[in-house]
């Protein structure tokens, strides 16, 4: 059956271990969203236009990968889009809580939406947009954290807000 799952998220920005489940969906689902969404319990540090191309860059090479953005709610998209199951990965424990109250208000929000959670592969376990954000802002080296062919430009454009807020 043909199987269409959303990988939602700030992505403020993409990380490594954002790209390990995004990868990991593509090979288990026919057709994987990416969802650049807002959260609005975070000030994002990046554009919507630049987590979107980001995303574009990182995934270029996997063709049953769309990425998008939206306003408004993931369950009704996922209505809208006959979206199977929401795809997300889980980290330390830590994350449980936050990401078990979101996948049961999008349960009752849409009732056919699941939300399937896969276990962070063990290097990102306790990877972070904030740490990769917090290391860059303090001029470390954040090559580890997300992927090569975007890391040059996450190091400047978090330098640039720096100089900015000096
Ligand atoms: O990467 P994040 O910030 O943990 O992702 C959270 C996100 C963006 C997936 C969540 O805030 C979300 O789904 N926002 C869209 C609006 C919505 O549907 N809110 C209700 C979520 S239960």
């Amino acid at each position: 059956m043909n199987k269409t799952v959303i990988c939602p998220g700030s992505f403020d920005p993409v990380t490594l271990g954002h790209l390990d489940i995004i990868k990991r969906a593509a090979t288990m689902f026919d057709r994987v969203i990416v969802g650049v969404l807002v959260n609005s319990s975070k000030t994002p540090c990046f554009s919507i236009e630049e987590r979107i191309e980001f995303l574009k860059e990182v995934t270029k090479d996997m063709e049953n990968v769309e990425v998008v953005s939206f306003a408004g709610l993931l369950a009704e998209y996922c209505r809208q889009r006959n979206v199977d199951a929401i795809v997300k990965g889980l980290r330390a424990v830590s994350d449980f809580e936050y990401e078990f109250q979101m996948a049961i208000t999008n349960k009752k929000l849409n009732p056919h939406l699941e939300t399937i959670f896969l276990m962070a592969d063990s290097d990102s376990m306790y990877l972070s947009s904030s740490m990769v954000k917090e290391v860059a802002s303090m001029g470390g080296d954040i090559s580890n954290f997300v992927p090569q062919c975007i890391c040059s430009r996450i190091e400047k454009r978090i330098a640039k807000l720096q100089n900015k807020e000096d």
